[in-house]
């Protein structure tokens, strides 16, 4: 039988699980779901938790399961949340797809406007997880990853299985079939590890001029400031030598910082101000002070 995706396919699609049991590491979702499928008694579902842990490859495969690949297209209606969420979109998309879709639905099936969700949690994966899956994906594809740029791997995607196959598949068409962990920093937009700890430094230095330095420096190279504020945390968070209240206060200023450059503060100013802050912090100087 021919392959059902072709190879050139991204490999967050090809290695889609196409069956309920088959989706890694949400045990209570698929046991309750595979209970449901066999009744066919299907409540409204609400699916939620963090990006790639496999809220829409459970819904696809519940839908595959449901209808079979011959209806399966004609039953499916993919809205995108970004851009498809006026009213109007509920009012015509949603309510003509219900009707034609359960106009002609298999028996069993429950009528479509339940008065509520059933609600299910997926989790983030785990590490351990997240590597099985690469590996699978490592076999079939024939490359090799040593154990160091699994863990980076596991790293950088922060428990999103889409990020890491979407890095994984970059570092392989970018460097070939043996990849390592400066690869995959490479392809995933990571900034490297001396740039956060030297701004670290400089913070420690005490002195505003060297932080000031350290932060154009960064903007100068173009790394993008939301990313570093991330890695930032990191750092923070796992340094032995910063004092627990110290840590929560540039935690603090980090998630201001972050909310600012969504609300679309200036980069510059807003890294400024962190590293700023963290002097104040590692020299418990109060806020508003000048030092
Ligand atoms: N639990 C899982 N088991 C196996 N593969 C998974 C799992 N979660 C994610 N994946 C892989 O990651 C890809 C993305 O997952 P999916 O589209 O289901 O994420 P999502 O939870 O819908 O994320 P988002 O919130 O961003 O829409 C899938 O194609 C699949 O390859
Ligand atoms: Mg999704």
């Amino acid at each position: 039988m021919a392959p059902l995706v072709p190879s050139s396919q991204p490999w967050v699609e090809k290695y889609r699980p196409r069956q309920v049991k088959d989706v890694a590491h949400q045990e209570e979702v698929v046991r309750v779901l595979t209970n449901t499928l066999q009744t066919a008694d299907l409540p409204h579902m609400l699916f939620y938790g963090p990006p790639g842990t496999g809220k829409t490859t459970t819904a696809l495969a519940i839908a595959y399961q449901l209808y079979g690949p011959e209806l399966y297209k004609s039953r499916v209606l993919e809205l995108n949340a970004s851009d498809e969420r006026g009213i109007n979109v509920v009012r015509t998309k949603i309510k003509d797809f219900a009707a034609v879709a359960v106009g002609s639905a298999k028996k069993g099936i429950i009528e479509p406007l339940a008065s509520r969700c059933a609600k299910f949690r997926f989790k983030p994966l785990s590490e351990d997880v997240m590597s099985n899956r690469i590996l699978h994906i490592c076999r079939e594809e024939g490359l090799t990853l040593d154990a160091q740029a699994l863990s980076t791997l596991s790293a950088i995607s922060q428990g999103d299985l889409r990020r890491a196959i979407t890095y994984l598949q970059s570092a392989a068409r970018l460097f070939g079939s043996s990849i390592s962990s400066s690869d995959l920093i490479s392809v995933s937009g990571a900034i490297p590890e001396d740039i956060v700890k030297s701004l670290l430094a400089a913070c420690k230095s005490g002195e505003f001029d060297v932080a000031n330095k350290e932060v154009s420096n960064i903007i100068a190279d173009g790394y993008p400031v939301s990313q570093l504020l991330s890695q930032f945390l990191d750092v923070i968070v796992n340094a032995d030598d910063i004092p627990d209240e110290h840590k929560a206060r540039i935690c603090k200023k980090l998630g201001e910082a972050d909310k600012c450059l969504v609300d679309g503060a200036d980069e510059y100013l807003q890294l400024l101000d962190m590293a700023s802050e963290t002097i104040r912090a590692l020299f418990n100087i109060p806020q508003g002070l000048v030092f």
